[in-house]
């Protein structure tokens, strides 16, 4: 395991990837008025959103997806590598990030860059994150579902709050440059997604296009694409042999996962949390 931990502004991050100087930087960075930003929560759902909007930016066109890793293409704006592989001046740029609304507050408030919020029903999140510990070696050990699920709904896991994430972004649902889309929304309708992100992002597609930005965010499609399904990532940093990256990209497998005493406390932890939150999840399902 690789145990570092960097704490900034109250959250931790795994050291790993981020340093005191890469979040500083983050939270300056200067964005671009034709930048596009992911902002999800972990395993919200990040990397189907970065596939999906490289392949509209590319008109359904796969060469890009097919080709350049994830990371190099939609880079996280937090990241040690960050300043070195974003494209410095002009051209659509994607970047990701996990950070707090909050954070970047300031930086987004001077700038056009269209925000796309992405989120996931927390129970399927919390799930979906303990497999990840399991194998990402640069986040602690899980210990059992129990354990994980306690710190999760705590926000003592890194990234801090899903709670406090989605209600920070969510607050600013309202302004024009932001776009909302949930997980499940796209689960259940991808084709209905892809189009409501192109009318956001101006971009106006074809139906072939459409078809083929369609056919490669599949999960089946991703699973098979090296450049998104983290093999390429050294088995240092992430043990294949103990999980995927693509589990299983289905809504409600919080269902195979929680006891009915779990789920009680989840809902009651969410009610308490949410109850001013205009968007209600669909956590039952
Ligand atoms: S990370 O580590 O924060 O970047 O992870 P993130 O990309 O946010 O979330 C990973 C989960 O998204 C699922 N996924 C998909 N589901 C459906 N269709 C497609 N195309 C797709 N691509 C990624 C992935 O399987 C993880 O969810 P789980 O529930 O673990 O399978």
């Amino acid at each position: 395991r690789i145990n570092i931990t960097e704490t900034f502004a109250g959250i931790s991050y795994p050291g790993h990837l981020h340093t005191r100087e890469s979040l500083k930087l983050a939270q300056d960075f200067q964005f671009q008025d034709t930048d596009i930003v992911i902002s999800t929560f972990p395993k919200s759902g990040t990397v189907w959103m970065q596939e999906i909007l490289t392949l509209i930016c590319s008109k359904g066109d796969s060469l890009v997806a097919e080709t350049v890793p994830n990371w190099v293409r939609a880079p996280w704006l937090e990241h040690t590598y960050f300043r070195e592989t974003v494209q410095e001046n002009g051209g659509l740029r994607i970047i990701t990030t996990h950070l707090p609304y909050d954070i970047l507050a300031p930086a987004l408030k001077n700038s056009k860059a269209k925000v796309i919020y992405m989120a996931r029903n927390p129970k399927d999140v919390a799930v979906s994150y303990y497999h990840f510990h399991k194998f990402a070696k640069f986040l602690p050990e899980p210990g059992t579902f129990g354990d994980f699920l306690d710190r999760f709904l705590n926000g003592k896991v890194h990234y801090g709050s899903w709670f406090q994430h989605v209600k920070s972004w969510l607050r600013h649902q309202e302004n024009a440059s932001f776009f909302f889309i949930t997980y499940e929304d796209m689960h259940w309708d991808l084709r209905g997604s892809i189009e409501k992100l192109c009318g956001f992002l101006n971009c106006s597609l074809s139906s072939e296009e459409l078809d083929s930005v369609e056919q490669h965010c599949s999960f089946n499609r991703m699973s098979q694409n090296s450049m998104v399904n983290c093999t390429l990532i050294s088995p240092e940093i992430m043990d294949h042999s103990k999980g995927k990256f693509m589990r299983k990209g289905i809504a409600g497998d919080w269902k195979q996962h929680f006891t009915v005493a779990q789920n009680s406390l989840f809902d009651h932890i969410y009610q308490e949390e949410m109850c001013h939150c205009k968007h209600r999840f669909h956590t039952a399902l």
